[in-house]
């Protein structure tokens, strides 16, 4: 299973800047890479060429052996009454695992990220460091192949987004490739690859 960039390019519109060009790179399972680079310069438009979206102006993106895609947004969305322990049980039950077999796993994710004690209260309640790791948990028990992470830390303070950064690490997982785009040099450096659009010298003016 690997997620390849053969020469990749894109930039919006006919006449606009490319935002990268070249790019070429390999992404393997068990690792997690940091996306970096200065604001606007395409790390969120990689993520969805990478989850398929859009397709590159040039070059080629291969995807090997990837058959679910799971994002993580930077805003923390879910369903304000239900508990932590659901929102992770779902996407495993949704895989068509039993009850008891769905909610075991979920303790599972849960105790990965430090949140089993906030298992049974509400999402709603939750702090933003506590959600943002929620949607780690709940990102990694769909059992994607590629996990999508954009800006997990950009809304929270620096102590939350530490707890955030060592969270990053618990991602890591055999069977999945992970991308995490990001502003934050800790957060980068929770990371194990690093692919860095800001080292390609800008956008080379078409
Ligand atoms: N659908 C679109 N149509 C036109 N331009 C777009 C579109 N999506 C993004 N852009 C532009 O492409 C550039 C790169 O945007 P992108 O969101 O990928 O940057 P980014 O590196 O994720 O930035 P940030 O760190 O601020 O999140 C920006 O100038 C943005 O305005
Ligand atoms: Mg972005």
């Amino acid at each position: 299973m690997h997620v390849a960039l053969d020469g990749v390019g894109h930039r919006f519109g006919r006449s606009g800047d490319w935002l990268f060009r070249s790019l070429t790179f390999a992404f393997r399972p068990g690792e997690v890479y940091a996306l970096t680079g200065p604001s606007g310069s395409g790390k969120s438009t990689l993520l969805s060429l990478l989850a398929g979206r859009n397709r590159p102006v040039e070059g080629a993106i291969h995807l090997t052996g990837i058959d679910r895609v799971s994002w993580v947004f930077q805003n923390p969305f879910g369903s304000p009454r239900r508990t932590a322990l659901d929102h992770v049980a779902l996407p495993i039950l949704a895989r068509g695992e039993s009850a008891p077999a769905a909610e075991e796993q979920a303790h599972e994710f849960l105790a990965r990220f430090e949140l089993e004690s906030v298992a049974h209260r509400p999402f709603g309640d939750l702090s933003g460091g506590e959600s943002q790791r929620l949607m780690l948990a709940r990102g990694l028990a769909s059992r994607p192949s590629l996990l999508l992470i954009d800006e997990p830390t950009a809304q929270l303070d620096r102590r939350t987004a530490e707890r955030v950064d060592a969270a990053i690490a618990a991602v890591a997982d055999p069977s999945t490739i992970v991308v995490v785009a990001t502003h934050d040099a800790r957060t980068r450096d929770a990371c194990t690859g690093l692919l860095d659009l800001g080292a390609l010298g800008g956008s080379g003016a078409g």
